[in-house]
């Protein structure tokens, strides 16, 4: 029934940390790059060469070393995404948020984030103009997405399977919570070949809304790099705002958003931003301006990716994209609103979000449109494999080269399958919510 064009969607990601080795792993990560995007487009690699030798003659050109863990985040994407709409909309179900308890936020950072849930009623229903478009959950979780079968495009070491390779595999499932599981391969030793994972992208798209992910569990662990986000076509004129994203052993969420030139963070200030993460490169998020850098913004919360994360029980994050900016907020398990859960969502409960880029900044209208949801786990590639034996992101206080005894993260994923255990997504809903 669906119409669906291979997509084409090529992020390619770096991390150029100002130190020595990393700077090394780099320059090889650059080269592979070159490499594999000429066989994608030419454009692109016209792109990349230029925008990559800028950056990399930089680092070499100047000897001087920066503190590690200051890293420049360099990030290519290309993405065309289908189109013909979603039909899932109707229920969900699962929305029943207990989990742990701790709700151990270590998020407060900068903010005074006076997070205001309502309290005092049993189920947080409020009344909101925001109307649910779109669920997925339990065994319907998969209708309204399509599987991408084509190679990588951010070099990982790694082979997405269909739906069906999927389920026979073993890498799809809904556990006896409900909770849909997208894992990955996990025999022990692959030889030479690619571990197979899954990466999903929904059919319907939305030049704005509300994204709701309820997560028990994301994919965690050296080598892995999973990511939650939206794209629009043809990048980045479509804009992608990249919600959950991290490597390795990472804690802390980064998210991102990439455009046409024109848009910017009004400030690197959380304060001043009202955020309660922080502006980690520049404020300016045009690809072409900025080396495609796009301005990425971590969380402050120590429980907002990885094992972390998962170690709390999870969490629930949330993307509006309106005519105010784009904005993304993060709750950990225990500290979820209660409205959100009631399924009738209103922000201005929320308190100070994660991370935003206001209209004052960055028109959503000009930058942002057709907006598709999309899940991935992929192994090395341009950015995990790229900080291999890098150090100093929270959560990764010694590398992963040093952690696991592996000198490259290709080696480590082809023969420690065990390792990847960890290495899946749990999902209780996905949601979208549209303006009435
Ligand atoms: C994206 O797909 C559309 C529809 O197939 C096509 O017209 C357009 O040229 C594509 N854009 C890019 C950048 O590939
Ligand atoms: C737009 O998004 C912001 C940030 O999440 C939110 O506070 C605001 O309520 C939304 N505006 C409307 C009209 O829904």
């Amino acid at each position: 029934m669906l119409l669906l064009r291979p997509q084409l969607p090529l992020c390619l990601t770096l991390l150029l940390i100002d130190a020595t080795s990393a700077e090394n792993l780099a320059s090889r990560a650059v080269e592979h790059v070159h490499r594999v995007a000429t066989h994608h487009t030419k454009g692109l690699a016209r792109d990349l060469r230029v925008a990559f030798g800028a950056v990399v003659l930089g680092k070499r050109q100047s000897q001087q070393q920066a503190p590690l863990g200051l890293s420049n985040r360099v990030v290519y994407c290309k993405a065309n995404g289908t189109v013909s709409a979603g039909s899932n909309v109707g229920s969900g179900s699962g929305s029943n948020s207990d989990g742990t308890q701790s709700g151990n936020d270590g998020g407060s950072g900068t903010a005074t984030g006076s997070a205001a849930q309502p309290s005092g009623t049993s189920t947080g229903a409020v009344s909101t103009p925001w109307k649910l478009a779109e669920s997925h959950s339990g065994n319907d979780f998969f209708d309204g997405w399509s599987f991408f079968t084509a190679s990588d495009p951010t070099n990982g070491i790694v082979d997405y399977v269909d739906e069906n390779t999927g389920r026979n595999h073993n890498l799809l499932e809904v556990n006896s919570d409900g909770n849909v599981i997208m894992r990955v391969d996990t025999t022990q030793n692959i030889g030479n070949n690619n571990r197979e994972s899954v990466r999903i992208t929904t059919n319907s798209h939305y030049d704005q809304g509300m994204f709701i992910l309820d997560a028990v569990h994301m994919p965690t662990g050296c080598g892995s790099w999973p990511a939650w986000w939206t794209n629009g076509p043809n990048w980045p004129a479509g804009g992608e705002i990249d919600i959950i994203e991290g490597v390795n052993d990472y804690t802390n969420n980064q998210a991102t958003i990439h455009t046409n030139p024109g848009c910017t963070i009004t400030s690197d200030k959380s304060n001043l931003l009202g955020i309660t993460g922080n502006v980690i490169g520049g404020t300016n998020c045009a690809a072409a301006e900025t080396n495609n850098q796009g301005c990425g913004i971590r969380s402050s919360s120590s429980v907002s990716y990885g094992a972390a994360f998962n170690g709390n029980g999870g969490g629930v994050y949330a993307m509006t994209l309106n005519s105010t900016g784009v904005a993304i907020y993060f709750f950990p398990r225990g500290s979820v609103p209660k409205d959100i859960d009631a399924g009738t969502p209103l922000p201005a409960l929320w308190g100070q979000p994660m991370a935003m880029w206001g209209a004052s900044g960055c028109d959503p209208s000009k930058f942002f449109s057709q907006q598709s949801m999309i899940f991935d786990t992929t192994f090395c590639g341009d950015w995990a494999g790229g900080v291999w034996g890098a150090s100093g992101i929270p959560g990764q206080e010694s590398s992963c080269a040093t952690r696991t005894g592996f000198s490259t993260c290709e080696d480590y994923v082809r023969q420690n399958g065990n390792a990847f255990n960890e290495a899946y997504w749990e999902v209780k809903s996905v949601k979208v919510y549209t303006h009435s």
